[in-house]
């Protein structure tokens, strides 16, 4: 399973990047915003950082709008791939800029049908919407399933990237169902550390440890 982070929090990406944790990174505006950077500067920074995919955000809602903004994002670094929303827009922008040699990534998927769409129109990573859907009552996870058994009844070979990552358990429920990719926020990262019997276990050792009186090394 591929890790990308889901932020333009670049202290935080170098800390999982040192730790060999980070195959990509997503941003979106909002990201943007709250990082408080200039778009350009940031986001070279972050791909001089890591190796691997690093999605930047068209803004533009008009196609060949997208595919100005799209060529200028990919001029920051190779490894960006160029974000476009799943509008019938931005499926024309994904189709110019796949056939032109860019990884796109298609974003705010929210149904099967929108992913096939966005498979046919060359796309390199599907981002299905995962917390955006619980949110409104549905099962997020449905649709990385149907995604998932689509994809592989035709052999496309789109990335399904499970965006909208909340929870530990979206990151496990993902994994189990085989999303090639997913995307969460660091803190979500960090917490899958987290286990309440692996501190209940630490705390015993600490106690037993302190009762023997002793030291490691001299
Ligand atoms: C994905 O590329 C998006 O940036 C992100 O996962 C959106 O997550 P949110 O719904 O928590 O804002």
């Amino acid at each position: 399973m591929k890790f990308f982070v889901d932020t333009a929090d670049v202290d935080a990406i170098r800390e999982l990047n040192e730790l060999g944790m980070v195959d990509g990174v997503t941003t979106n505006p909002s990201l943007i915003l709250k990082s408080g950077r200039d778009i350009t500067e940031v986001t070279r920074e972050i791909c001089e950082m890591v190796d691997g995919p690093v999605s930047a955000e068209v803004v533009a809602e008009k196609a060949d709008d997208m595919i100005r903004e799209g060529k200028l994002l990919a001029e920051i670094a190779e490894n960006i791939a160029i974000k476009v929303p799943l509008t019938w827009d931005g499926l024309k922008a994904c189709r110019a800029l796949s056939d032109d040699g860019h990884m796109v990534n298609v974003t705010l998927c929210f149904s099967a049908a929108q992913a096939i769409l966005a498979a046919k129109a060359g796309a390199t990573f599907i981002s299905p919407f995962i917390g955006r859907l619980d949110d409104i009552h549905l099962d997020g996870m449905d649709l990385i399933e149907d995604i998932r058994t689509i994809y592989d009844n035709y052999g496309y070979e789109t990335q399904i990237l499970a965006a909208s990552i909340r929870s530990v358990n979206h990151i496990i429920e993902s994994g189990r169902i085989g999303a090639d990719v997913i995307t969460a926020p660091p803190a979500v990262i960090k917490a899958m550390a987290g286990h309440p019997l692996t501190d209940k276990g630490l705390a015993q050792f600490n106690a037993d440890w302190a009762k023997t009186g002793q030291k490691i090394g001299k």
